[in-house]
């Protein structure tokens, strides 16, 4: 397996160090456009093997050619959400650096999967599809994994248990608009209803909804990392290690929950292939209507990008 990670970054430098510290790959290749940063970072995490005890070579660079035949390629570069700002606000000038990143990939990798992180998550996701050509199963986004862990970490929080325990989906866009499904939420098979009452859980699908901007409210000079970058490499070991495990990520769907070609994070199964299978699980009416109406903000928000698109 090789891994490239585009982006440097917070979320780039640091899932890269996971991937090697779990041995998903015999070569990670971490590229930025900033000339120095990715060399830098990746011989100090190479540096750190011998104590860390992995092998994974780690090489920093600002050549594309360097990625040549990335089995996972994981695309995190872009702008990151300050206070004040909103997931959209980064839609145009992200959306330009996605496509030209994309675009760099191809050159060099004939057929990888995709892991997109950049935000707006969902619309950058669709942006990598329509520039890399690659088949839908093979481009993925990060967002449901994380909205669940922080879902999961609030429950375990707040009932005392171990967060390994909780068992959640958060589906729709990587947004205000993210649907935590509370009838598929338990602590080791107990429905969350038996064990706390509707305000409790109510008050933590907000916090859940609001979590991206508490965090950006504390670092002030940026968003999350640690728990994005473990999201994505949790994506990345099912898919290198071909687990089949069955994790929310924004996928194209094709006509389940009503949606039709438009990428919205649902139940996957993620292995060798990507997504082999996108499950549609039964939804409240409620959180039916809700899952589309996220869908339809997708939707238009990739609409605002034909133009560069085309
Ligand atoms: N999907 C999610 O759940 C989720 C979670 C956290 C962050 N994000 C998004 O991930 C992105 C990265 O976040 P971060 O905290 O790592 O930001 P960061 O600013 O720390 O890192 C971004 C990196 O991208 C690089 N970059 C910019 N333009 C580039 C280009 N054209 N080619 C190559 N590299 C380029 C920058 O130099 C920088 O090193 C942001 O868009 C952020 O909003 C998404």
């Amino acid at each position: 397996m090789k891994i490239t990670v585009i982006g440097a970054g917070n979320v780039g430098a640091t899932a890269a160090l996971r991937i090697a510290e779990k041995q998903l790959a015999r070569e990670v290749v971490l590229i930025d456009i900033v000339e120095g940063i990715p060399q830098g970072k990746a011989l100090d995490m190479y540096e750190s093997g011998p104590v860390a005890l992995f092998d994974t070579k780690i090489k920093g660079s600002n050549d594309y050619s360097d990625s040549a035949d990335s089995d996972i390629v994981l695309i995190t570069a872009g702008l990151a959400r300050k206070p004040g700002m909103s997931r959209e606000d980064l839609l145009q000038k992200n959306a330009s650096i996605i496509k030209e990143v994309t675009s760099q990939v191809m050159k060099y990798s004939k057929n990888p999967i995709l892991i997109m992180v950049s935000n707006p998550l969902d619309v950058m996701t669709y942006v990598a599809r329509q520039i890399s050509g690659l088949p839908e199963e093979r481009v993925i986004g990060m967002a449901g994994v994380l909205d669940t862990a922080r879902f999961r970490s609030f429950i375990a929080e707040e009932l005392h248990v171990s967060m390994q325990d909780i068992n959640a989906f958060v589906l729709g866009g990587h947004g205000d608009s993210m649907v935590p499904v509370v009838k598929y939420t338990n602590v080791a098979g107990i429905p969350i209803t038996e064990l706390m009452p509707m305000e409790k859980i109510n008050a933590i699908v907000e916090r859940t909804k609001n979590g991206g901007i508490e965090i950006v409210n504390h670092l002030k000079t940026g968003s999350a990392f640690y728990a994005p970058a473990a999201s994505a490499v949790e994506m990345i070991e099912s898919i290198v290690r071909d687990r089949k495990r069955i994790l929310p990520c924004t996928t194209c769907l094709k006509g389940q929950f009503g949606i039709k070609d438009v990428y919205c994070g649902a139940p996957v199964k993620l292995g060798r292939g990507g997504v082999e299978q996108i499950m549609e699980i039964n939804l409240s009416e409620d959180e039916l209507k809700a899952l589309q109406q996220s869908a339809a903000i997708v939707e238009k928000n990739c609409r605002n990008l034909d133009t560069l698109l085309a």
